[in-house]
C-alpha cells in the first residue's frame, strides 16, 4: 500500500494511518507532496510513479489517497494509469472530499489548457470517511466544502436546501451528528447521478452546476480562491443566468443569503477582468462540438442544460459576482 498525502495531512495523520496498515500486516509506504492545487501536475504524478517503481508496486498494489480533493484527484489518476490501472482507496480529510471529490471516479490533473484537463475515470474500491478529521480543518476549508453541498441541494433537493438554512449555526460549529447527516445526504445525491450517467454523456453534467464560471474564476485568481469559494461565486453567476431560464429571482436572493451565512463569498474582493474570465470559460470540458454547455436552474431541483446562452448574458453574469474592490458582502 502506498499512502499518498500532502505535507499538511501527512504531518497530521500520516504516521497513524501507516501504523494502522502495518499493524494489519500490510507493507506500507508514505508518499508526500506539497499541499495545494498546484500539485495536480505532471511532475507530482511522475514522483508518485517513481515511488511505485522504487517499491516494486505491482498489479496487487493499492494506492491510498489520504487528504482532500487534490490528493484524491492526483492519487486516483496515478492509480488509474499505473500498469493500466491498479486499485485505490480514498480516505478524505476535507469536507470538500467527504461530500464530493472522494466518490464518482473522476481523477486527474490540471494542464495549461485548463483545470482537470487530463485524467481518467477510475473508481475507488473503498471510501473510508472519518468526519473526526474535520476537527483539524481550518474554518475557511469547511466553508469551501459546503459550497458543493449547497450545489447538490440546488440541483436535486429543495428540502436539503432548507435543511442547510435551518442548521447553519450547527454546521459551522462542526456538530458531528449534523456533519454525518450532511455527508451522507451529499453522497446519496452524487451517487444517484453518477450511477445514472457514469461517463457524463448527459445527466452527470448537472454536477458541474456553478463550475463553468467557477473554474474560470479559480484559474483567473491563480488559485487564491479555494475551489469551493470559486464554486460559490460560479453558482451565483449561474443563478443570475438562470433567470433567463425562468428561475424565480427570489431564489437568487435566498441562495445569496445562505452562501453568505455559510461564510462563502458571493462577490469577489477585487474587480474581475470580465473578458479574461469569459475567455477562460471556453476551456470548459462540458463543451460539445466546440460550444459551451451551461447548467442552469429552472427551479430548485430542476436543472437544464443550455448551449444557446448569449455572450452578453455571460458577461453580465460574471459582472454580477465581480466585486468593487471595496469591502462587499
Ligand atoms: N474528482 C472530483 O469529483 C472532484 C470533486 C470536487 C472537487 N475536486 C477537486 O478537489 C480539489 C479541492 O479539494 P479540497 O478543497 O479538499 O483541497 P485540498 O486537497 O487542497 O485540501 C485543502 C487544504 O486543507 C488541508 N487539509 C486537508 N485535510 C486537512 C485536515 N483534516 N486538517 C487540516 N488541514 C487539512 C490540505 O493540506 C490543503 O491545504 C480541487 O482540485 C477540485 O478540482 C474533485
Ligand atoms: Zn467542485
Amino acid at each position: 500500500v502506498v499512502v499518498c498525502a500532502d505535507s499538511t495531512v501527512a504531518a497530521l495523520y500520516g504516521d497513524q494511518v501507516v501504523a494502522s496498515l502495518a499493524a494489519a500486516g500490510l507493507r506500507t509506504h508514505l508518499h508526500t507532496f506539497p499541499s495545494g492545487d498546484a500539485s495536480k501536475n505532471l511532475l507530482q504524478l511522475d514522483r508518485i510513479y517513481e515511488t511505485l517503481g522504487k517499491h516494486g508496486v505491482g498489479r496487487d498494489g493499492v494506492l491510498l489517497a489520504l487528504g482532500g480533493g487534490v490528493t484524491s484527484d492526483l492519487t486516483g489518476f496515478a492509480a488509474g494509469t499505473w500498469m493500466r490501472g491498479i486499485r485505490y482507496v480514498t480516505c478524505p480529510t476535507t469536507l470538500e472530499a467527504d461530500v464530493d471529490a472522494s466518490v464518482g471516479g473522476k481523477t486527474g490533473i490540471n494542464h495549461a489548457g485548463g483545470k482537470n484537463m487530463v485524467g481518467v475515470f477510475h473508481h475507488p474500491q473503498l471510501v473510508a470517511i472519518d468526519p473526526e478529521c474535520l476537527k483539524t480543518l481550518p474554518a475557511r476549508e469547511m466553508s469551501a466544502g459546503l459550497a458543493e453541498s449547497v450545489k447538490h441541494a440546488l440541483i436535486r433537493d429543495e428540502s436539503f436546501l432548507a435543511w442547510h438554512e435551518e442548521h447553519v449555526a450547527g454546521i459551522l460549529a462542526a456538530d458531528p451528528h449534523l456533519l454525518s447527516d450532511l455527508i451522507e445526504r451529499n453522497l446519496r445525491i452524487k451517487a444517484s447521478v453518477v450511477e445514472a450517467d457514469e461517463r457524463e454523456h448527459g445527466l452527470r453534467a448537472i454536477l458541474n452546476f456553478g463550475h463553468t464560471i467557477g473554474h474560470a474564476l479559480e484559474s483567473w485568481s491563480e488559485y487564491a480562491l479555494r475551489h469551493g469559494e470559486a464554486v460559490a461565486l460560479g453558482m451565483m453567476a449561474a443563478l443570475h443566468l438562470s433567470r433567463e431560464a425562468g428561475l424565480d429571482p427570489a431564489i437568487v436572493t435566498r441562495v445569496r443569503a445562505m452562501l453568505a451565512a455559510l461564510k462563502l463569498p458571493v462577490a469577489t474582493t477585487q474587480p474581475v477582468d470580465i473578458e479574461a474570465v469569459a475567455a477562460l470559460t471556453h476551456g470548459d470540458k462540458k463543451a460539445m462540438g466546440g460550444a459551451r454547455r451551461w447548467v442552469l436552474l429552472e427551479a430548485i431541483g430542476k436543472p437544464v442544460i443550455r448551449a444557446d446562452v448569449a455572450d452578453a448574458s455571460i458577461h453580465a453574469a460574471i459582472a454580477a459576482v465581480s466585486g468593487s474592490g471595496r469591502q462587499n458582502g
